[in-house]
């Protein structure tokens, strides 16, 4: 055999990974294999792929000749709309995609050059997990991809794909990156399976209602993204990728736009009905405000009453976090506050500018949310606007009551720019409440008492519901009308390009985790 039919000889056994009859199996199953997935992914033809001959160790229970070249894991880096990308991407065909020793190398070498040449890293999980087979040596493995996912965490955008299985110890290396996405029936996470679960708790649970798709990107939180197939899934990431930085130094992609920039919307001056307790689609505020009224929803699933997105303004990539009065009358809770503060930290880490729009009423009361911690959780959200030093854009459309007020990007934790609309009420709480507090007394003493009360809520509404009391004390630089948003929120932006504003010095702060 010459050496360049060895060589394409290894290659090709490389490429076929567990062979035909898994590879078959993986098919069936409505899932493709590694390197389809990695082509779908990358541009075309772009993928070098590195460590393709890797092999693990001979072991007792993994003699010689069952080694697989590639180890069940395919590596290299190649690129997303022309951008520089690392990937990984495990292969259900060997050992059930499980991790060991040289496969974790391989992931490890590819995270290394990631952070090293700034670029992002997209790991494409569809694992068994730690190689029964190989013991602690897996776990040795696991542990130093995670350590790497710390020390990438906010240098490089670090994205993660659910394809198959994650399950155990091995969830938390997604975890630690920046965004999940999963496809509907064929992915799952979990800490511990079914069957763990029938002997702990005596639960009987599917491996979908344990930890399917709909379950992390709707009740726990876990997953940013869910796809119906794979296709769209790899689609969805690269997406993604052309919203973000390639790392925590250099800027976002600029996407030139035909969309105006001096582009007003009388559609907005209609948008906030006139009754405070009607709710509207802040959605609408936001699709006619950005570049061609798109954005990329994150979590659109989950704690539904703040909308975290990715859209572009002014060509440039901002992350837009909003109330939305559809959705619990766009209320604060635990949920809502956990959501918005990592993405809020995330768009700070990677210099991506925040534009905030405010129709609170406030934390919801209630015992749930007092004794499921309210409190640190929403002080999550309160840190991580406090702290964050991009530029800042604020816009409130109606309500800004109470402690959420503050918390919302207000000009006092270093808001840039802060304005109203003219329908914005601003104030310690809404009307009613305020009433009833404030004027107890007088209100039980009146002749008509409720006539009485409602003369007094009406003079409160004059009096405090408007935008005009903050816009006094400088707290809104200006109260505008909903139709010029977007070329002032434009014009605002342009001004904050040389922003420059630090933290105090330390080791790292103490966020209310
Ligand atoms: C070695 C494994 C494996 C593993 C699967 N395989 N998981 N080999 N180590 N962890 C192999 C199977 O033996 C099988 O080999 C092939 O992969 C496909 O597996 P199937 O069971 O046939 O596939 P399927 O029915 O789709 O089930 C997939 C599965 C199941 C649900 C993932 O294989 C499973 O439960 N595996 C064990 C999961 C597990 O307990 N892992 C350890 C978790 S603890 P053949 O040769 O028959 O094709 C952990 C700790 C991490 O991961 C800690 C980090 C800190």
């Amino acid at each position: 055999m010459s050496p360049s039919e060895r060589l394409s000889g290894l290659r090709q056994r490389a490429a076929s990974g567990g062979g035909e009859a898994r590879t078959g199996q993986q098919h069936a199953k409505g899932k493709l294999t590694a390197r389809e997935r990695v082509d779908l992914l990358l541009d075309e033809g772009s993928f070098t792929e590195l460590d393709a001959f890797v092999m693990a160790r001979p072991t007792e229970l993994i003699p010689d000749d069952e080694r697989v070249i590639g180890d069940g894991v395919v590596t290299g880096f190649g690129r997303v709309d022309g951008r520089l990308v690392y990937v990984f991407s495990q292969d259900f065909t060997v050992f059930g995609g499980s991790l060991a020793e040289a496969h974790a190398a391989k992931i490890c070498k590819v995270m290394d050059l990631a952070v090293r040449n700034g670029a992002p890293v997209i790991g494409l999980n569809d694992s068994g997990g730690a190689r029964i087979q190989e013991g602690v040596v897996s776990l040795g493995g696991y542990a130093d991809i995670f350590l790497r996912n710390v020390l990438a965490s906010g240098v490089v955008p670090q994205l993660s794909a659910i394809l198959g299985p994650c399950a155990g110890g091995a969830v938390y290396s997604p975890a630690i990156t920046d965004f999940i996405a999963m496809v509907r029936d064929t992915s799952y996470m979990f800490v511990t399976g079914p069957n763990v679960v029938k002997t702990v708790t005596h639960e009987d649970v599917t491996l979908d209602e344990l930890g399917g798709a709909d379950v992390h990107a709707r009740r726990s939180g876990v997953a940013h993204f869910e796809s119906d197939d794979e296709v769209s899934c790899l689609q969805l990431l690269r997406r993604l990728v052309g919203y973000l930085p390639s790392n925590n130094l250099d800027p976002a992609p600029l996407v030139p736009t035909d969309d105006p920039s001096d582009r007003q919307d009388s559609g907005l001056d209609a948008l906030v009905p006139d009754a405070a307790s009607k709710p509207y689609d802040m959605k609408e505020a936001i699709r006619r405000v950005f570049d061609d009224g798109e954005m990329l929803e994150v979590h659109e699933g989950w704690a539904r009453n703040i909308i975290c997105a990715f859209a572009h303004l002014d060509g440039r990539s901002v992350g837009v976090v909003a109330q939305q009065p559809m959705v619990l009358a766009g209320v604060l809770d635990i949920d809502a506050s956990v959501k918005a503060a990592r993405f809020v930290r995330f768009c700070d880490a990677f210099n991506i500018p925040l534009v905030t729009f405010v129709d609170v009423p406030g934390f919801l009361p209630g015992t749930a949310q007092e004794h499921g911690g309210i409190i640190r959780n929403g002080a999550k959200l309160l840190y991580a606007y406090a702290e964050a030093t991009v530029p800042k854009l604020t816009v409130i459309t109606r309500k800004a009551y109470g402690g959420a007020y503050d918390v919302m990007s207000s000009k006092h934790i270093r808001g840039d720019y802060n304005v109203a609309w003219p329908s914005a009420e601003i104030a310690v709480m809404g009307p009613e409440g305020a009433v009833n507090i404030v004027y107890r007394e007088e209100i039980e003493r009146a002749k008509d008492p409720e006539a009485r009360r409602k003369e007094l809520v009406a003079s409160y509404v004059e009096r405090f519901a408007n935008p005009y009391v903050a816009a006094a004390r400088g707290y809104l630089d200006d109260v505008i009308e909903p139709h010029e948003t977007r070329p002032r929120l434009i014009a605002a932006l342009r001004s904050l390009a040389g922003k420059r504003d630090t933290n105090p010095k330390r080791k790292h702060g103490n966020i209310p985790l």
